[in-house]
């Protein structure tokens, strides 16, 4: 018969569990960028907070900015560039509901990314988002 070459007690011992038995603990705000990173088709945008109701931030990104809007208490997220040129809607001005555009003054209904105001004509791409405790994601891809 023949026998194995390492001896018996040759694996090293396994490293105690981090967790503790049982359920697995609830994930926390504060574990919201461990989240993330699982979560390839979330897009962290910014904290509720850092956003006031009619204000509008530019996130940037690899794939094109965004702008992320809060419109009485609800967020919403557009891609950045207005589709007529090569503004940045996130410095424009929020005008019942829609963004107004500096460069030429069109618009687009913000919820729906759809032209409201000439010179605009295509729709700007919209994003859901998600609020997850006090932090604000885009779902992308
Ligand atoms: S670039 Fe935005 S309206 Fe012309």
């Amino acid at each position: 018969m023949r026998k194995s070459a390492s001896p018996p007690n040759s694996t090293p011992p396994k490293p105690p569990s981090p967790l503790p038995p049982g359920p697995l603990p609830p994930i926390h705000a504060a574990n919201m960028e461990i989240a993330h990173v699982a979560d390839e088709n979330l897009l962290f945008l910014c904290k509720s907070a850092d956003l006031a109701p009619g204000s509008i931030l530019k996130v940037e990104r690899e794939a094109g900015a965004l702008a992320v809007y809060n419109l009485e208490g609800e967020f919403f997220a557009t891609d950045d560039r207005c589709t007529h040129g090569l503004a940045s809607l996130s410095n424009g001005d929020i005008v019942d509901g829609e963004i107004e555009c500096t460069m030429h003054f069109g618009t687009f209904d913000i919820k729906t990314g759809e032209p409201r105001q000439s010179p605009c004509s295509v729709a700007i791409k919209t994003y859901k988002v998600e609020v997850r405790g006090d932090d604000v994601f885009a779902v992308i891809g």
